[in-house]
């Protein structure tokens, strides 16, 4: 049975997935092992210290808030979450977090010194409003920062898993249409969309985040509990496409990393910056 209606939507997918308290946890204690790595690259960018008013956009369980409390900045969390929030305001007490949609902000023109989106701009259904959003809350001068995965044009398990799902998976088996998870990797279009928003000074660097993992399978299994969209892909397989699925990515990590008996699993990340005009 497909996880979701014909009639859902990317957002409304996507809303229901990051509200499940056992996606959530998952995401936050398993999967975003990788996503933690990536922290220190978007405080750098946003060149955080003491006093920086910062926001942290789809900030989830507190990683990215966590490492600008560290820098000395003055930290307000965003999510539409509530399992995530749970979990940030727990882990993070030092920061305010609130419930919102990053796509429309509540917060005043030119209200903060630095804006920090981790692995967030794939999920919402229209990330060019979120960088327009992000511009208007910056006062001129202020800078953004965003993650994303890399796409399979390099080597990462989210190639693995997402062609795994390809090659194996039921074609009745689909999401609604949405954005590109890989898109904002791509400078072309991140830099494109970042200048008509009002920013300039657009740089990359690529953030070389992997598991460390003593189960070949693993990246399968962290997909399907901790993700929304690769979640949504995997966990309505019928049980003969889901176990070809693990074994394709099973063989994937063993041709590609060794015997084991632990694994070293690339997941790499596009850190992209610039500063608000
Ligand atoms: C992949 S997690 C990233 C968490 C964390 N920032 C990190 O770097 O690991 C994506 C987060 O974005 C949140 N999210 C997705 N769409 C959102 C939206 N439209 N508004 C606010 N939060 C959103 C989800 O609830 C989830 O916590």
């Amino acid at each position: 049975m497909p996880e979701h209606k014909e009639t859902d939507t990317f957002a409304a997918l996507e809303k229901r997935e990051w509200a499940k308290v056992d996606v959530a946890q998952s995401y936050a204690h398993v999967f975003a092992k990788a996503a933690d790595m990536v922290v220190p690259y978007l405080v750098e960018a946003v060149s955080a210290k003491l006093g920086t008013k910062a926001l942290d956009l789809c900030c989830g369980h507190g990683n990215v808030a966590s490492g600008l409390i560290r820098a000395g900045a003055q930290v307000t969390g965003l999510d539409f979450s509530a399992p995530m929030l749970e979990m940030a305001r727990s882990a993070v007490p030092g920061a305010e977090f609130v419930e919102g949609d990053a796509m429309a902000l509540s917060f005043d023109d030119g209200s903060f010194d630095a804006v920090t989106i981790g692995f967030g701009l794939p999920h919402v259904p229209d990330p060019r409003q979120v960088i327009e959003e992000a511009h208007r809350v910056l006062h001129p001068g202020g800078r953004l920062a965003f993650s994303v995965w890399c796409g399979p044009e390099v080597d990462t398990a989210l190639g693995y898993v997402f062609g795994a799902i390809g090659e194996y998976g039921s074609k009745k088996v689909a999401l609604p249409p949405g954005p590109g998870a890989n898109d904002y990797a791509d400078p072309s279009l991140a830099f494109k969309v970042l200048e008509t928003a009002g920013f300039t000074d657009c740089r990359q660097c690529m953030v070389a985040s992997e598991w460390h993992v003593t189960d070949p399978g693993a990246p399968y299994d962290f997909f399907l509990e901790g993700t929304a969209r690769g979640g949504a892909l995997l966990r309505p397989q019928p049980t003969e496409n889901a176990t070809a699925i693990r074994a394709a990515v099973v063989s994937k990590v063993l041709e590609k990393h060794g015997t084991g008996p632990e694994w070293r699993v690339p997941i790499p990340a596009v850190v992209t910056s610039a500063v608000a005009v």
